[in-house]
């Protein structure tokens, strides 16, 4: 079946770009969501005919979508923007969501397992990849129907890897792209998969005519899996990457993902940040050094470590006591998995530990928010002069990004070199190796000494190459490279 008011260009993404709730009088609150789709989308203006496929992910949205004509939302709810929400079987949902999506192909992909005992491919985990499998095809099924002759379809990230080989098969009239946010596995590490489903995984997105990523790194790892999993032919010529396999050539494409100056600069001098900037200040005390993180609570971010970096400075150079704050957001994420529970419950202990061990009247060493406050964030970029991203692994981190744009008096970024973001912010940052502790400690102590000058500067390159491609570019390059 085909909608009557097809659209030409497509979204599709797990997470759409608004939520609801159910208040207790029974009536729907939704909430607008931001990020770079959200903002990338907005670039094609308000009239384009465009619509967002996404899942319903809690009771509340199941709810709206309930409510909803055929599926598609009030686009009041979403500021104009059409949204085709999928009431996919919550069990289904739950064990492509948790199951495949969260706990095997980020885990992958970030190099997150704990190899000894981890991962087990058991009955399970093959129930679980049925129900990815079911997951995709109602997305693809979505897709088919809403997709006008020859549209655009821009699909996201590696909950719906199998969704481009799927919409083919339905509509090989479509353009299709699918687009990584996440780092991609090399291929021995990839390779932990079992054999038929690492080969799902690439086929599925092997069914777009263009595959793009966030960094270089990643779409070559891509291409390295392709030819060492599926023996697929690969192509590099005069910088243009392409992938051959069973007859059909994919075009592998980077869009680096950017900071959108315009909306952060303006967001960030509103009252409610002004009012958290105050706050943040007086938690702070007079005259010290602010060291800024703002993460998900995610296992990949690194954050245990960051702390101990912060722990082992204070410990081996005494003379940053009562002289430095390490201000540190980690905000709810993926609660429904127990490790990420116990992770968070991690990052609570050595934060507790840290301020046992320091503190004294007048000074707390470091203070720690796990409700997600955006405001606050905007409030700490602003206050930072130190920023610590130091993930395990990362698609490309907009924090690193974001903050140099924000910050009031410039920033020191200590970055990791796993982060997609080091390949355009590198020259101008400290760069740690993200598991060595104290290296992470020594650059903390040299970005903290860094001469206001020489902080100006870089944090001026810092932030000319984080806003390179801001997201509506980002977004519209996508299209038109789809042809
Ligand atoms: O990094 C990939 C990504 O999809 C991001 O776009 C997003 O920040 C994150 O993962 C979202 O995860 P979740 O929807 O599970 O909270």
């Amino acid at each position: 079946m085909v909608a009557t008011d097809t659209a030409r260009v497509l979204v599709a993404s797990n997470r759409g770009p608004v939520s609801y709730a159910v208040r207790e009088d029974g009536s729907l609150e939704a909430k607008r969501g931001g990020g770079g789709l959200v903002s990338g989308l907005s670039a094609i203006g308000p009239d384009a005919d465009a619509v967002w496929v996404c899942a319903a992910l809690g009771e509340g949205d199941r709810e709206a979508v309930r409510r909803a004509t055929d599926g598609r939302l009030d686009p009041a709810d979403s500021g104009g923007q059409r949204v085709r929400m999928l009431d996919i079987e919550p069990e289904v949902f739950a064990a492509a969501y948790n199951g495949i999506a969260n706990s095997t192909l980020w885990f992958v992909h970030h190099l997150l397992f704990q190899t000894p005992l981890e991962p087990v491919f058991d009955e399970a985990f093959r129930a679980q990849w049925a129900a990815y499998e079911a997951y995709n095809a109602a997305f693809a099924d979505a897709l088919a129907e809403e997709a006008a002759e020859g549209a655009a379809v821009l699909v996201q990230d590696y909950h719906l890897a199998l969704v481009p080989a799927m919409l083919r098969a339905r509509r090989p009239d479509l353009r299709i792209g699918h687009f990584s946010h996440t780092p991609w596995a090399p291929p021995d590490y990839y390779r932990l998969l079992p054999d038929d489903i690492a080969a799902a995984v690439l086929t599925g997105i092997l069914g777009s005519d263009r595959a793009a990523f966030l960094t270089p790194r990643w779409a070559d790892a891509f291409a390295d899996c392709c030819a060492k999993v599926l023996g697929a032919a690969v192509l590099r010529d005069e910088g243009a990457l392409t992938v051959t396999y069973a007859g059909r050539t994919t075009r592998i494409g980077v869009h680096g993902l950017g900071a959108d100056a315009d909306f952060l600069r303006e967001r960030a001098h509103r009252a409610d940040v002004d009012e958290r900037l105050g706050a943040l200040r007086g938690a702070v005390g007079e005259g010290r050094k602010v060291i800024v993180r703002v993460d998900r609570t995610e296992l990949s971010k690194n954050i245990v470590r960051g702390l101990l970096a912060y722990r082992q400075l204070l410990t081996e150079r005494p003379q940053w006591r009562e002289r430095v704050v390490h201000v540190a957001f980690a905000y709810p994420s993926r609660g429904d998995l127990a490790v990420y529970r116990e992770y968070t419950a991690a990052v609570r202990q050595v934060a507790d530990d840290i301020n046992e061990e320091f503190r004294t009247t007048g000074w707390e060493p470091l203070i720690l928010h796990v409700r997600d406050d955006f405001a606050r964030s905007l409030a700490a970029y602003r206050l930072a002069d130190v920023a610590l991203v130091n993930p395990i692994r990362d698609g490309m981190n907009l924090v690193a990004k974001e903050i140099p744009v924000v910050s009031e008096s410039g920033v020191s970024l200590v970055l990791s070199r796993e982060a997609g973001a080091y390949e355009e912010l590198g020259d101008d940052s400290f760069v740690v190796n993200p598991y060595d502790i104290r290296a992470t400690a020594r650059a903390l102590h040299e970005a903290l000494l860094l001469s206001d000058g020489e902080r100006a500067e870089r944090t001026k390159r810092l932030a000319a190459a984080a806003t390179a491609l801001p997201p509506q570019q980002w977004f519209l390059d996508q299209l038109s490279a789809l042809g």
